[in-house]
């Protein structure tokens, strides 16, 4: 077995990309930015790096002036990318030329905060624009069907022939949400498409966000601080100073949970303690026939196994001790006792592994053992 199929490089457990075999709609890597010239020069972003998948929604949170919008106006091709690269649908926009930039954005859909929309023109009007960029025309009767669908699903189906001064806030906002999505775009980027809306109208932009991200395999980047509408996320993505400080995989830490909480050896450790162990987990990748752990070595990490089988086995001869597979751990007893791997473990398939180290695991052991002893006390005060 090659060595090189094996990855003991450290990835967060939670960022774990079962698909990363699949072409990405958005590449970030290495992105920094600033704004200004000579002394007011002021850098803004550090070192980004973001892969975001087809049909994948990404909500991006953090801080005002963490640099979301920056960010998600490069990928949008509306800032010209000064440092790093940056792939959008397979091109690069870091050396691209404006005409290849052009034919690009209008795969793109946009709805930002100012939501520009021209004020001497309806609503059907204003969403018509969107499709009077594309290189392919439909019908004028289709395309105005089109427009009037896409308002109709954003609540805004009694408001079409309204110009802008005669709409809320919100109403506006609707609108601009129908114009960012009629042309059906491969890649839909959103700053704070919610704000304005009530919980109804928020829930109505959300779900026609997921419709097109199920049915299209449209990627969705939303930045929003609007909490109500976190569980249409994917990933949820936190900007800390200009750097994704966290970049979460939801159905990822969800499964890190649920794995954690079936390990006996876990039992007693408060939630909030095993959501920072799902935090600090790492995922590992090895093939069949991989040895992950020898016998007499010294132990420093706690497994995890997410797929796979496994064998354990014992010197001397190598005897056959056991199979274990997804939801099994091993390589506790080392880190219990302070004493060598006491077997082997090897990859009987290939395996997917998250991996706790030592002084992690030990501090989960010693709050189930502080809890343990609270109980006992407790149980002997009554
Ligand atoms: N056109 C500009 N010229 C100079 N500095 C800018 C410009 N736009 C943004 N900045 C600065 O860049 C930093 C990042 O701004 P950005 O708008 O990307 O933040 P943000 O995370 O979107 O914030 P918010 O949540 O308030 O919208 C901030 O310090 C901001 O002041
Ligand atoms: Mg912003």
């Amino acid at each position: 077995m090659p060595a090189a199929a094996s990855s003991t490089e450290s990835v967060p457990a939670t960022q774990f990309d079962s698909q990363s075999g699949r072409s990405a709609a958005i590449e970030v890597c290495g992105v920094q930015h600033f704004y200004g010239q000579g002394d007011a020069r002021k850098q803004v972003l550090y070192d980004n790096n973001l892969i975001v998948r087809p049909g994948e929604i990404v909500i991006m949170t953090g801080q005002s002036g963490s640099g979301k919008t920056t960010l998600l106006t490069l990928i949008g091709t509306l800032r010209r990318v000064q440092e790093g690269e940056l792939f959008v649908l397979g091109h690069p926009l870091h050396t691209a030329s404006p005409p290849e930039i052009n034919r690009l954005r209008r795969r793109l859909g946009f709805v930002f905060q100012a939501h520009n929309l021209f004020s001497s023109l309806t609503a059907l009007q204003n969403v018509r624009m969107a499709l009077e960029l594309q290189p392919q025309r439909s019908s004028r009767a289709e395309e105005n069907r089109r427009c009037q669908q896409m308002l109709e699903a954003v609540g805004l189906g009694d408001r079409v022939h309204y110009k802008p001064r005669g709409l809320s806030g919100g109403q506006k906002q609707r609108v601009a949400v129908a114009r960012g999505l009629v042309h059906q775009p491969d890649i839909l980027l959103a700053d704070e498409p919610t704000a304005a809306l009530d919980e109804a109208s928020g829930r109505k932009v959300v779900t026609l966000f997921q419709e097109q991200a199920r049915q299209r395999g449209t990627a969705i980047v939303i930045v929003t601080h609007d909490n109500r509408i976190l569980d249409v996320a994917d990933r949820i993505v936190k900007m800390d100073f200009g750097t994704i400080a966290r970049d979460t995989r939801v159905s990822e830490a969800s499964k890190i949970g649920e794995m954690l909480s079936g390990c006996s050896i876990f039992d007693g450790v408060t939630i909030r303690t095993m959501t920072q162990l799902a935090d600090r987990m790492s995922v590992q990748q090895h093939s069949a026939g991989t040895r992950v752990i020898r016998q007499g070595d010294p132990g420093d990490t706690f497994y995890l196994i997410r797929d796979g089988q496994m064998e354990v086995r014992r010197e001397p001869g190598e005897q056959w001790v056991a199979e274990i597979g997804p939801g099994d751990f091993f390589g506790e007893t080392a880190l219990l006792t302070g004493e060598p791997r006491n077997a082997h473990v090897d990859a009987k398939t290939d395996c997917v592994l998250y991996t706790l180290d030592a002084k992690s695991f030990q501090e989960a052991m010693n709050e189930r053992a502080s809890l343990d002893q609270e109980v006992r006390s407790t149980l002997f005060a009554d």
